[in-house]
C-alpha cells in the first residue's frame, strides 16, 4: 500500500500539462469524487493499525502535492494563454514610429555639397588627427610662421607633430598629393581650435573648403563661383571681396554677401551695414602648388573655406552656437522634415 502511494507521489511530481484540459483530467484522476485520493482514504480502515500513522501521513502528502500541482499548472497555462493571445491581437493599434531628424549641421552641409556638385566638384574627406605637414607646413605655414597663431591649435601630447586639424585645408593637401589637376573638390568636416567657448565661437566646429586647380583658372572664376554659391544658398546675388591675408592664398579675400536691411534682425546681424562676412578665399599660393609637386607655371587655382555653423545660424536664426552640440531634443526636433 505504502509503495503504491510513493509511486503516485512520483507521478504527481513529474506531471506536466500542455493545456488546461490535461490539468483538469489530472485533477479528476487524483482529486475527483471517484479519484485516487478518495479511494485511498476509503482504504484507510483496512490498513493494519501499526501502519495507519505512516499511511495517513502519506495520503495527506499526496493530496497536498496533487492540489498544489493543479494550482501551479493552471496558473502557468492561464498566464501563457494571456501572453500568446496578446501577442497575436492584430486589432491592437501599432506602436507609433518616431521620425528622426537630421542635425542642422548635416542639413546645411548636404545643401552646400549639392550646390557644388552641380558644377562638377567632388567630395573629399580626411583624418581629424593630422600631422603638421598637411595642416600647416605644406600650406605655406612653416614652423614659427606668425600666421600659425591665426588658428590656435590642439597638439597631441604624445607627439607634437600630431594635432587636431584646425581647418579642412589639410584634406586639400592630401588630395593634391594623391591627384594631378584638374582638381575640383570640396572638403567638409569637423575642425578644432583652442578657443574659448561662447555664444559665437566653439573649440569644435565644421567647415567646407573648396579647391579648384586647372590651366588658366583666374580670380574671375573664383568670384563667379562664389556668386553662384551665394545665389543658390541664400538667394542673394550681391557679394563683395575685401582684401585679406591667408598664408596659402595670394591674393586673399574675405567674402561678404549683401544680406539686406529689411528687418530688425537684418540690422542686428549685420551691425547696421547690411553686409555679412561668410568665408575666406583666394588664389592658391604658388608655394603651395610647388609643395604639392604641381607646376605653378602651368596651373593656377582658387580655394575658399567657410564655417557650416555660421551659415546654419544665419539660415535658421540660431542665436547660440552651443545649441548645435547640446543634443537637446526640443532643439533638434525643429528640423524634422514636414511630412
Ligand atoms: N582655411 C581657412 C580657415 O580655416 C579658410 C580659407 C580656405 C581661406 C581657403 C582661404 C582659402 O580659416
Amino acid at each position: 500500500m505504502i509503495q503504491e502511494i510513493d509511486k503516485y507521489l512520483k507521478e504527481v511530481a513529474g506531471f506536466t500539462a500542455k493545456d488546461l484540459k490535461a490539468v483538469e483530467d489530472f485533477r479528476i484522476k487524483f482529486l475527483g469524487k471517484k479519484g485516487i485520493l478518495n479511494q485511498l482514504f476509503a482504504e484507510f480502515k483496512n490498513v493494519p493499525n501499526e501502519e495507519k500513522r505512516i499511511y495517513g501521513q502519506k495520503i495527506n502528502q499526496l493530496k497536498q502535492a496533487a492540489t498544489e500541482k493543479v494550482k501551479q499548472l493552471k496558473e502557468q497555462l492561464e498566464n501563457s494563454v494571456e501572453e500568446s493571445t496578446s501577442a497575436l491581437d492584430l486589432t491592437r493599434p501599432g506602436y507609433p514610429v518616431e521620425i528622426g531628424s537630421r542635425h542642422p549641421i548635416s542639413i546645411v552641409k548636404n545643401q552646400i555639397i549639392d550646390i557644388f556638385k552641380r558644377i562638377g566638384f567632388n567630395v573629399s574627406e580626411g583624418p581629424e588627427i593630422e600631422d603638421d605637414w598637411h595642416n600647416f607646413t605644406a600650406l605655406n605655414l612653416p614652423e614659427y610662421h606668425p600666421a600659425r597663431d591665426m588658428q590656435d591649435t590642439f597638439f597631441l601630447q604624445q607627439n607634437p607633430d600630431w594635432l587636431l586639424r584646425t581647418h579642412t585645408s589639410s584634406v586639400q593637401t592630401r588630395y593634391m598629393e594623391a591627384h594631378q589637376p584638374p582638381i575640383r573638390t570640396i572638403s567638409p568636416g569637423r575642425v578644432y581650435r583652442n578657443e574659448d567657448i561662447s555664444a559665437r565661437s566653439h573649440c569644435i566646429f565644421h567647415q567646407v573648403e573648396g579647391l579648384y586647380i586647372d590651366k588658366g583658372v583666374s580670380f574671375a572664376d573664383l568670384k563667379q563661383t562664389l556668386l553662384y554659391f551665394t545665389k543658390e544658398m541664400f538667394g542673394k546675388s550681391k557679394i563683395r571681396l575685401r582684401p585679406s591675408y591667408f598664408p596659402f592664398t595670394e591674393p586673399s579675400a574675405e567674402v561678404d554677401i549683401y544680406w539686406g536691411l529689411e528687418t530688425e534682425t537684418d540690422y542686428r546681424i549685420t551691425k547696421g551695414t547690411g553686409w555679412l562676412e561668410i568665408m575666406g578665399a583666394g588664389m592658391v599660393d604658388p608655394n603651395v602648388l610647388k609643395n604639392m609637386n604641381i607646376d605653378p607655371e602651368e596651373y593656377t587655382g582658387f580655394a575658399f573655406g567657410m564655417g557650416i555653423e555660421r551659415i546654419a545660424m544665419l539660415l535658421y536664426q540660431i542665436p547660440d552656437i552651443r545649441m548645435f552640440y547640446e543634443n537637446d531634443m526640443k532643439f533638434l526636433e525643429q528640423f524634422k522634415p514636414v511630412v
